[in-house]
C-alpha cells in the first residue's frame, strides 16, 4: 500500500505516520506538510514533501497512491478567525481529497468529528458535516469518515478548553459513560485509520451493520446521469459513480482498542 498523508504533524497525524511506517503492508508513506519532522521508525522514514496548501495546484499531481489519510485541522484561535479556520479545515482537506480522487487514488480515510452535521447550529459541527458531505461526493471507491469525540495525547500547545473537556471526559469514562463522551487516545484513532485502509471488510461490517456494504453517499438511483454504464452492456444496471461511504462512530472506534494489529 502507498499511503498519502495530510495533517501528518498533528496529534493524530504523528501517530498515524509512525504506525504506517511500522506496518509491513505499507510500502510508501508520503506526507505533505509545511514543516519537516524527520520521523523515523526502525530506520524507515516518511517521504516528507514540504508544501504550501494555498498553492495546491503546484503539487496536487504528486498525490498518487492507494490511500489518502487526512487528519488536518486547526482551531479558531490558531487560525485567527472562523473564516480562516474554515479555509484550512474544510477547503484544504476537501481540495486535497478532490485532487487525489482526480488522480485515481481509490480510498480516503478522514478524521471528522462526533456530531458532524451540515445542518448543525454549531460552526464546528457544521463545518465538519460540510467536509463529510463534500468528500462523500468525490469519485473514490471508498470513503471512511471517523467521528471521534475529544482527542487525548500530548500537545505542543496549550488548549485550555480542550484540557477542561478532557478532564471531564476522563471522569465520565471512569463512570462508564457512552463512548462518545470518553477521551479518544490519538494512537487509537490512528490505528483505526490504518485498519480502515488495510482491513476494509472489518470496517464495512461494523460501519452500517445492515448489509456491510456502506451507503450510497448521494442516494443516487440507477437513472441518475452520473451513474456509469458499461458500454458493452448499456442496459445492465449501471455502476454508481459515488464511493461507498462508511461513517465510523465513537463506539466502533473505541472497540478496536486492544484489538491492535
Ligand atoms: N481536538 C479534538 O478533540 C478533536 C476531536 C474530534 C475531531 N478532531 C479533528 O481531528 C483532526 C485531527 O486532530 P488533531 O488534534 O490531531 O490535529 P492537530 O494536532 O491540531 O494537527 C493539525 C494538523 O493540521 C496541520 N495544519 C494546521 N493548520 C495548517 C495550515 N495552515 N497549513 C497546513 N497544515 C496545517 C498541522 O500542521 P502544523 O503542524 O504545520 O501546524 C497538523 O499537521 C482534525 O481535523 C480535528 O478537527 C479533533
Amino acid at each position: 500500500m502507498r499511503a498519502l498523508v495530510v495533517g501528518s504533524t498533528g496529534l493524530v497525524g504523528r501517530h498515524l505516520v509512525r504506525q504506517l511506517l511500522a506496518e509491513p503492508g505499507v510500502d510508501l508513506v508520503r506526507s505533505f506538510q509545511r514543516r519537516s519532522t524527520g520521523v523515523q521508525v526502525g530506520g524507515r522514514r516518511a517521504d516528507e514533501e514540504l508544501v504550501d496548501f494555498e498553492a495546491l495546484d503546484e503539487w496536487s499531481e504528486r498525490l498518487q497512491g492507494d490511500v489518502l489519510f487526512s487528519a488536518l485541522g486547526t482551531t479558531r484561535r490558531a487560525a485567527g478567525s472562523q473564516e480562516a479556520q474554515y479555509r484550512i479545515d474544510h477547503d484544504y482537506q476537501v481540495g486535497v481529497a478532490q485532487a487525489a480522487a482526480r488522480n485515481g487514488v481509490p480510498v480516503l480515510v478522514l478524521v471528522s468529528s462526533i456530531g458532524a452535521d451540515p445542518g448543525a447550529r454549531s460552526f464546528y459541527m457544521r463545518m465538519k458535516g460540510e467536509i463529510e458531505e463534500a468528500v462523500a461526493k468525490l469519485p473514490f471507491e471508498r470513503v471512511h469518515l471517523l467521528r471521534p469525540g475529544i482527542l487525548d495525547g500530548p500537545r505542543g500547545e496549550v488548549r485550555l478548553g480542550e484540557r477542561m473537556g478532557l478532564a471531564v471526559a476522563r471522569v465520565l469514562a471512569r463512570l462508564g459513560a457512552p463512548a462518545g463522551m470518553r477521551p479518544f487516545h490519538a494512537d487509537v484513532v490512528a490505528g483505526f485509520m490504518v485498519e480502515c485502509a488495510l482491513a476494509p471488510s472489518a470496517g464495512e461490517v461494523a460501519s452500517d451493520g445492515a448489509n456491510g456494504r456502506g451507503e450510497d453517499s448521494r442516494g443516487i438511483s440507477g437513472d441518475h446521469p452520473t451513474a456509469r454504464r458499461d458500454p458493452e452492456e448499456p442496459f445492465a444496471q449501471p455502476r454508481l459513480a459515488g464511493p461507498r461511504v462508511f461513517r465510523h462512530e465513537p463506539d466502533e472506534i473505541l472497540a478496536l482498542r486492544g484489538a491492535a494489529r
